[in-house]
């Protein structure tokens, strides 16, 4: 039987285009011979908005959602104003396929550096709401302006929305070994979205009788998420507290340059999108000094959404090994740390 993967690649703006590229290499490396990689790439980002002023058509939707999955590098530029690309392009495209999983695991590696003291276990996977909460641009502004000036933005929780996010994780946690899923949320102060996440988390894990349930308040999950990682194995949280504590997992967990993540669209109606969780990192674009550790981490990803579970460990055992000896090896370009971790998932 031949198979097929039909990727959209979106390389997008400054070490964007270094990262993707060493992604591809790494993904052509461990993919068996009897698979057909096919890919097609897009322009999206500063070039395409300074040329033409289109951030993404509905051509372009209609383009994208052709593919089997979405390979993205980063979007974003100093020469575009603020939100023009964020809400254009990024917000566009995760509302336009329903992305309401947005999934970034925290693993410290060993021989990877931590801010934290000692080496604790980290071993955590974030499942972020994608399409709720703060995020939908529902809000306003009267009065602009003038010392009277008033602004909303109102966040909104759906039970339909919550609950297929929440099932998700339940999903996730119960295929993992310490079977355990966490709530973040703030309960007690923004008590009706709060009593909403809380009921639904409550109802779905009868379903899930083997899975252990913890519920933290998001101001607490920043504590322990530098004092005691080790406590975390799946977390499920909404939008914007996702957005948080995301960051501050990656900080702790070997940095920019290692964390992956994934725009999921569970269901299989629209192409799921993997991404680094960092930028564009203009400051040092076009020098080979990108990390792709991250892009290389987000193609496992991917092959693991769309079942190629032997390729995706692969890829993460030659990122493991590869890591695990970078402190005695001189520093190396972008193009090199893909050509290192390309042998050993071919090896
Ligand atoms: P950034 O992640 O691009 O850079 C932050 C710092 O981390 C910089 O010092 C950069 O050099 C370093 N860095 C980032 N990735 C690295 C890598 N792979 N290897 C080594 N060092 C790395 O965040 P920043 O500066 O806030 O944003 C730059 C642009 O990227 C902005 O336009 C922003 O909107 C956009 N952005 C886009 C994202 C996306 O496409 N999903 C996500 C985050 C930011
Ligand atoms: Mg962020």
């Amino acid at each position: 039987m031949s198979r097929s993967l039909n990727l959209a690649v979106i390389p997008g703006d400054g070490i964007g285009q270094e990262v993707v590229a060493e992604g591809l290499k790494v993904l052509s490396a461990v993919l068996p011979q009897d698979v057909k990689l096919e890919t097609k790439e897009y322009d999206f980002g500063a070039r395409r908005y300074h040329a033409t002023g289109e951030t993404l058509t509905d051509a372009d939707v209609d383009a994208l959602k052709r593919h089997d999955a979405i390979l993205l590098g980063a979007i974003g530029d100093p020469s575009v104003p603020s939100g023009v690309l964020e809400r254009g392009f990024l917000l566009k495209l995760r509302f336009a396929f329903d992305h309401h999983v947005n999934l970034r695991p925290s693993k410290l590696l060993p021989g990877v550096a931590t801010p934290l003291a000692g080496q604790p276990e980290i071993d955590f996977v974030v499942v972020r709401e994608g399409t709720e909460g703060p995020y939908t641009g529902n809000g306003g502004t009267i009065r602009k302006g003038t010392p009277h000036e008033v602004a909303t933005e109102v966040s909104v929780n759906t039970a339909f929305g919550v609950e297929r996010v929440v099932r998700d994780a339940f999903a996730r946690a119960q295929a993992r070994p310490r079977k355990k899923l966490t709530l973040v949320h703030k309960n007690n102060v923004l008590a009706f979205a709060g009593h909403l996440w809380t009921n639904v988390f409550n109802q779905v894990a009868e379903e899930f009788p083997d899975v252990t349930t913890d519920y933290i308040h998001v101001d607490a999950a920043t504590i322990y998420l530098v004092t005691d990682p080790a406590r975390f194995d799946v977390i499920v949280t909404d939008n914007l507290f996702g957005d948080i504590i995301t960051d501050l997992a990656a900080a702790v967990s070997g940095g920019i340059g290692v964390a992956a993540s994934g725009n999921i669209n569970p269901s299989g109606d629209f192409p799921s999108m993997f991404e680094p969780v960092h930028g564009s990192a203009p400051d040092i674009a076009g020098q080979g000094k990108a990390d792709p550790t991250a892009t290389v981490l987000s193609v496992a990803l991917l092959l693991r959404h769309l079942g190629y579970e032997a390729e995706a460990v692969r890829i993460e055992d030659a990122v493991s090994a590869d890591l695990g000896e970078r402190g005695s090896l001189p520093a190396r370009s972008t193009s090199e740390i893909g050509d290192a971790l390309s042998v050993r998932v071919a090896g």
